[in-house]
Order: C-alpha cells, then structure tokens, then sequence
C-alpha cells in the first residue's frame, strides 16, 4: 500500500492510474463505519484511495478539534488488510495556505441543522472535499448516511460545480444494540453510552409510529422526545431527501435526523423513512 502526505505526490500516483477509482475521504480513527464504505469501494472500483485527515477547518473554535482520537498505525493496518492501493494523510501545511481561496457552503441548506448549531462547520468541510476530490479525480466516492446532511452538501456541490464524480451514499452500521457508530464515541462513559441509546431508540420509535399510520411530523417528534435522555436536545427534524422541512412524513422520501449532547459529546444520528 502506498502512502503519500502531499498533494503533489499523490497527483502523480493519480496521473499513473488508469480504470475506475474510488475514494473514501476519512478523518481516521477508522471503524465499521468507515470500513463498510472502503469495502464498497474495493467491491466496484479498479483502484481504491482512502484520505486520513483531520480537517481543522471544520472544527468550530471551542470543539474537539485538539482531542479528535488519532489512530494512524491501526488506520494504516485496516486499509492495508481492506485492499487499499493508497492513502493520503497530508499535514494541514501542505493542503492549506494561509490565503485561501474561500468555498462557502450554500446559504440555506449550509445553515440550517447542523450547519445552525455548528455555523461554518460545512464551509470547512466542503472546502476539503472539494480540493480532495480535484486531487483524487475518483470515479465514486463514497460517504455514510450517518452523516446526512454532509452527504446532501457534497451531492449539491458535485451538481452545482458539474464535477465528475458519482458520489455513492452508503447505509449506517450500527452496534448489535443500534448506536450508530462513530469516532466520538470514545468519548462516552459506560453511563453516557447507556443514554446514547436512545438517540437510535427514539428513531426507532419513529420508524413504529408510521408504520402503524402517523404522519405528522410534530406528532412524531414529540414523542420521540419522550424516547430521548440527554443532557441538550439540538434538533430532532423531518425533511425529504433535499432537506426541505416536511409537516407530514412521505414514506420512502423522509429523514429523521436528530442532533444531541450526552455528557460532553455530541451525537448525530438520523433514518431514512
Ligand atoms: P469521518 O467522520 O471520519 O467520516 C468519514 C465517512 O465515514 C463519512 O462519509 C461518514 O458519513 C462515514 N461514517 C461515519 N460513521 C459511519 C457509520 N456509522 N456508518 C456508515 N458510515 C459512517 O465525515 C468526515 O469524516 C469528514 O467530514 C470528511 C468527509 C472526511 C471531510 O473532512
């Protein structure tokens, strides 16, 4: 497996690659998650290149950006055994400058959500996949579903910029009891852990009540509430597939999202209904 750390070396790798190339853009600490979606990519692509990096720009000032966990070698370990041709992992030196162009995401969809509790976060985040996906050129890349509205961005930006990429969502892999996995939740003690739980409860709960006929959104999300233990509620919303707020839920076109604080970590989790 090769691993580069500049931009330049890893254009010159790409320009010697011929057949289809996927990529998986990753912030390390690799787990099921992100397995799952480099293993899609081995699965249908000639070439596989996984980015390790973790992106200062979307950190807001105040989040972890300093105590984000860093796993290089067991990282390196799962690519290899995964069959990935290459990995990036660049120090933020050598991808940004100190007078950067600036990419802002949109002004509706960018802001709202996440983007409301976490102002500027996706400014960052679409600023390094968009240099991420100029340097790789990938046939497919590939993204979880855990993170919704990133997905959307990243699809709205490949369509407004007429980039030439198929970005492939991928579905949430959860632990047998339904947390949705992610690197922060190292951060949570046995006790916090038991009270995460019910972020992937409570859209569960979801999920029952329209099965058995409710459709109105504010109905849903109160309940759901009642699922909910957590120190701090950010959201619990239900949109279509272009995050447009919806009063009823339509059955194969909404998202469940829910954003919360257990102890001092913050938990995303969503489904699509
Ligand atoms: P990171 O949080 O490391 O996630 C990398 C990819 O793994 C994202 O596409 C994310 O949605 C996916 N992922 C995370 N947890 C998952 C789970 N439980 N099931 C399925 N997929 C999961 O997202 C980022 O990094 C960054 O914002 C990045 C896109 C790399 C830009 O810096």
């Amino acid at each position: 497996m090769r691993e580069f750390t500049t931009p330049q070396a890893l254009q010159t790798f790409r320009r010697s690659l011929t057949g289809s190339i996927g990529f998986v853009p990753t912030m390390g600490a690799l787990h099921n998650g992100h397995i799952s979606l480099i293993k899609e990519s081995v699965a249908h692509n000639d070439h596989t290149i996984v980015s390790i990096f973790v992106n200062p720009t979307q950190f807001l000032e105040g989040e972890d950006l300093d105590k984000y966990p860093r796993k290089i070698e067991a990282d390196l370990k799962i690519c290899e055994m995964a069959g990935v041709e290459a990995v990036f992992m660049p120090t933020t030196d050598a991808v940004y400058n100190p007078d950067e162009m600036r990419f802002l995401a949109p002004r509706v969809k960018g802001y709202i959500l996440e983007g409301y509790h976490r102002p500027g976060h996706f400014d960052g985040m679409l600023q390094i996949v968009l240099k991420l996906l100029n340097l790789v050129r990938p046939t497919r890349a590939y993204f979880g579903k855990k993170d919704a509205q990133q997905l959307y961005l990243i699809q709205k930006m490949v369509h407004d910029l007429y980039l030439d990429t198929e970005i492939v969502p991928c579905e949430i892999v959860r632990e047998e009891d339904g947390l949705a996995l992610s690197s922060r939740n190292i951060y949570l003690s046995d006790s916090d852990r038991i009270r995460a739980l019910t972020l992937s409860k409570a859209l569960k709960h979801a999920t029952h009540l329209i099965i058995s006929g409710e459709r109105k959104s504010e109905a849903i999300i109160q309940e759901m509430k009642q699922v909910l233990n957590v120190d701090k509620l950010d959201y619990i919303a239900i949109v279509d597939r272009n995050f447009d707020r919806l009063e009823e839920v339509i059955v194969k076109e909404s998202i469940i999202l829910i954003a919360a604080w257990v102890g001092g970590t913050r938990l995303i989790d969503n489904i699509w209904v």
